[in-house]
């Protein structure tokens, strides 16, 4: 109940832990706490404070340990001592802000609560993924999503994509971009689909919105521009962009990221840092670097990434084991020639293929959706 509460929490948008807690007394819940809104407490104090004094003796169930990432640990911790529960136990221990984390413990302990670790800890990792790993690299939580036919083509020859998955499994694709700090497109995908990446087939902010587009060739029409001013857009572009479309693109209420240019690899869509500048002879052998991308986001305090596509883009993200988790709505149809999901990655034997951990699998009406983490992450081998 804790980890619902904890998924339910307001904080999935912000840099900060999701933390749920319950506390039970002769074995009745009598507080329930998780992030909200408006609410600075953290999610312990709150289910401890709604058990009044019925929590001096209780045990408090949470994910993560108390007050980590809150704005006054010192006065929050003092509070929680004086509501007195016997027992804190705690999911699972942040693998972050060891010392905070440390500091919070022995005074709970020296306040004479018993401190238990390590209940349902696969859950509770994977409900902070996102925190956890945007503390520890700085980096935003990458997840792609896309929806493929059976025979993995996300479009036809011709470009054409909409819709290949069903209505439900689109109101799951507006639930998982509510999820997310910023949801990113290729510039191809903005060009064939002219696509508005808001929230609207379910209730939930927005996503700051990113397209990655090497030469601004996103038209002024682009729906992604007609409200740029009132929905953060961002165009990550490189030097190869001309000046006036930045400052044409800035008056539309976008702001234009510049990144370096890296040389993606022909066939592959990878992407190799340029040791040199780009020659202006060869435009579109360069692309922009989705890494250096990726930092520049997290520096603006962007914690989780939604990428939708298209087909160079994931395959650019995927070849440079950028991708912690991929979502697939897999469509009971065949499409035979058309635009692949993923591309070439120059992967030879089966035991270098990609692979996954912690996956999911349930059908969405009629799709099959899978749902799983990547095992090659180069950020999860630095764990
Ligand atoms: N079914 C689905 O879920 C789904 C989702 C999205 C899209 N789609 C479909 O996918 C198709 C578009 O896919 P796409 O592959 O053509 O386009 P894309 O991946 O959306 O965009 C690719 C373009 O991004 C730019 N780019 C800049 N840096 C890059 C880098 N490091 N790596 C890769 N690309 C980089 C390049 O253009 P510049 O050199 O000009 O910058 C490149 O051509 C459309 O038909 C769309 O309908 C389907």
């Amino acid at each position: 109940m804790a980890l619902k509460l904890a998924r339910r929490g307001t904080s999935r948008h912000s840099t900060g832990p999701l933390a749920g807690a319950v506390v039970v007394a002769s074995g009745k819940r009598i507080g329930y706490g998780s992030a909200v809104s408006g609410d600075s407490r953290p999610a312990a104090l709150i289910a401890l404070e709604e058990a009044g004094s019925l929590a001096t003796g209780a045990t408090l169930y949470t994910n993560i340990e108390p007050c980590l990432e809150c704005d006054q640990p010192e006065a929050y911790v003092s509070r929680l001592l004086e509501l007195a529960p016997e027992r804190i136990v705690i999911g699972h221990r942040s693998p972050v802000r060891g010392d905070a984390s440390e500091g919070i413990l022995a005074r709970l302990e020296s306040g004479g609560i018993t401190i238990q670790i390590g209940l349902c800890e696969d859950e509770c990792i994977e409900t902070n993924e996102v925190y956890y790993k945007y503390r520890r690299t700085g980096l935003p939580f990458v997840t792609v999503k896309f929806a493929e036919s059976l025979d993995g083509r996300i479009a036809t020859s011709s470009g054409d994509s909409q819709w290949i998955s069903s209505e439900v499994s689109l109101r799951f694709a507006h639930q998982l971009r509510s999820e997310h700090g910023a949801v990113l497109v290729g510039i191809g995908t903005v060009l064939a689909d002219d696509p508005q990446l808001t929230v609207r087939l379910v209730s939930g902010p927005n996503p700051i919105r990113v397209v990655v587009d090497t030469r601004l060739r996103i038209p002024d029409t682009a729906r992604i521009l007609l409200d740029a001013a009132a929905q953060r857009t961002i165009i990550a572009t490189t030097e190869r962009a001309e000046l006036s479309r930045v400052s044409k693109l800035e008056n539309l209420g976008a702001e234009v990221l510049v990144i370096a240019a890296v040389q993606r690899m022909a066939g592959a869509d990878s992407a190799k840092a340029l040791k040199t500048a780009p020659d202006s002879g060869a435009a579109e052998r360069y692309g922009v670097d989705l890494t250096s991308l990726l930092g520049a986001l997290g520096q603006i305090g962007i914690a989780s990434v939604l990428v939708e596509g298209g087909s160079a883009i994931i395959t650019s993200l995927l070849a440079d084991r950028r991708v912690d988790r991929l979502v697939a709505a897999i469509a009971p149809k065949i499409i035979g020639k058309g635009i692949e999901a993923v591309g070439d990655l120059r992967i030879e034997r089966l035991r270098d293929a990609l692979t996954f951990r912690s996956t999911r699998v349930r059908r969405l009406g009629g799709d099959i959706i899978f749902d799983g983490r990547l095992n090659q992450s180069i950020d999860r081998s630095k764990e």
